[in-house]
């Protein structure tokens, strides 16, 4: 398994890529399920989450070839209309093949995903939508076997249906579903995430008619086909915040380019608060910090609020930041996995329920930890980057599930991060 040795207290310096959103990369490649066309994706970034998201298509039929940067992706034949459990234990958002093949081909078999180190995620909304729509769905020894034959023309049903909790891949699922069904459906209380937009835009140049998009009510006109389609994956938010975490705990002087500035204010302001300075152009983004920071709460919750995927980052940031700060979790139960491992790192955290009580210090100290999830594991680099000493992190592939080329890019900017086979 390998490993990442990080000799800390390098300030970054220099510019920065970001790559294509893995949350909207996922969806959008599933979404080749929709047509018999080909289509052709660019920012499509290289992650170990998206290798799992095309072997599953692959495994049901799909032709994906990569022309340079060009990702296209064609699902003429699809052979298997089922998700079996080993190609969907690794990836929860495996899920999201449901609605499509359910919308065309009227049937589709997918495991339940497994149990998840962030909490329960269970996918009963999923689930409610699309029986909403009219399909039949039972679930035998552990998966969930959905069927459309009974209705006219084997086709779904639009229909108003309430999400009683906003949920990002359950939005999508249900709108690509809605996507090529029998008249309108309306999303009500929907996820207005950039990666769901983006998705949403996808979707219209295939030929969906989504109005909403963006906003918690979402409006789709279901068509009888889509069709071939090119479109560039959104930046991913998440990637560029936590390199802007980075180096304002750090110190240092960085330019991110190929974000999108508004989709970050809630990262924005909250590092505002820290002391740090921004300024935000068209396409990009500049960080310049002298790495002494002040503490500042944080509550996560869906966009545009503060996003849960950068709760860990923000909490190793207030690690070391002057004065005591709370950190409150409403998105996921059993999401502070990274707290006991920045402990061992010197930082002061307790935990009060859903909430983590953090008293700043000068700086940890370097240790050995170990990843437990996707966003736990960057917590843990950019603690080690601002880190007394040397820090060894164990298990990262899960740094490897949603982060392009991670230590190539932060060594670009002055870091020194080894990986060891
Ligand atoms: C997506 C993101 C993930 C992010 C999360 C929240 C992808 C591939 N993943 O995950 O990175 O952390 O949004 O922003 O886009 N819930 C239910 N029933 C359901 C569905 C969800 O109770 O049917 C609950 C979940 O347990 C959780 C909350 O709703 O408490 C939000 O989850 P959801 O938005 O669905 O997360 P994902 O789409 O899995």
């Amino acid at each position: 398994m390998d490993k990442l040795v990080i000799q800390g207290q390098s300030q970054l310096h220099g510019e920065l890529e970001i790559s294509g959103a893995k949350n909207a990369a996922l969806p959008i490649l599933i979404a080749s399920l929709l047509t018999e066309d080909t289509l052709s994706l660019t920012h499509i970034p290289h992650l170990q989450d998206v290798n799992t998201t095309k072997s599953l298509l692959k495994y049901m039929g799909v032709d994906i070839k990569n022309i340079d940067d060009v990702t296209e992706v064609t699902a003429k034949e699809v052979i298997n209309k089922n998700a079996p459990y080993e190609r969907v234990k690794t990836m929860r958002a495996s899920i999201l093949v449901l609605g499509p093949l359910l919308a065309r081909f009227g049937e589709a078999k997918v495991s339940l995903p497994g149990g998840c180190a962030i909490g329960s995620r269970p996918v009963d909304i999923h689930i409610k939508g699309l029986q909403a729509m009219g399909a039949k769905i039972d679930i035998h020894s552990g998966y969930i076997e959905a069927s459309t034959k009974h209705l006219p023309r084997s086709k779904l049903q639009g229909c108003i249906f309430y999400m009683d909790i906003v949920t990002v891949t359950g939005t999508e699922n249900l709108m690509m579903a809605a996507s090529l069904s029998h008249g309108i459906t309306i999303l009500e209380n929907s996820a207005k995430e950039p990666e769901v937009v983006d998705l949403g835009e996808c979707l219209n140049k295939m030929g969906a008619k989504i109005r909403g998009l963006g906003t918690d009510i979402i409006t789709i006109e279901g068509v009888d086909e889509l069709h071939k389609a090119s479109h560039d994956v959104i930046f991913d938010r998440i990637e560029a915040g936590t390199y802007l975490t980075a180096v304002a705990m750090t110190g240092g002087d960085v330019l991110l380019r190929n974000v999108k500035v508004e989709c970050l204010d809630a990262i924005i302001q909250k590092l505002i608060e820290t002391g740090i300075k921004i300024e935000a152009y068209e396409n990009s983004i500049r960080i310049k910090s002298d790495g002494k920071l002040k503490a500042v709460n944080i509550r996560t919750a869906p966009y545009p609020a503060f996003p849960t995927d950068m709760q860990a980052q923000m909490m190793a940031l207030n690690t070391i930041a002057d004065g005591v700060s709370e950190v409150t979790e409403t998105i996921f139960e059993n999401r502070f996995m990274h707290v006991q491992e920045l402990i061992r790192m010197g930082a002061q955290i307790d935990i009060r329920g859903n909430t983590a009580i953090i008293r700043g210090k000068e700086y940890l100290e370097g240790a050995s930890v170990m990843a437990t999830d996707l966003r736990a594991s960057a917590s843990l680099v950019i603690a080690s980057l601002a880190a007394k000493g040397q820090t060894t992190i164990d298990r990262i592939y899960h740094l490897d599930r949603g982060y392009e080329k991670l230590e190539d890019k932060l060594n670009q900017l002055g870091a020194n991060i080894k990986r060891i086979h």
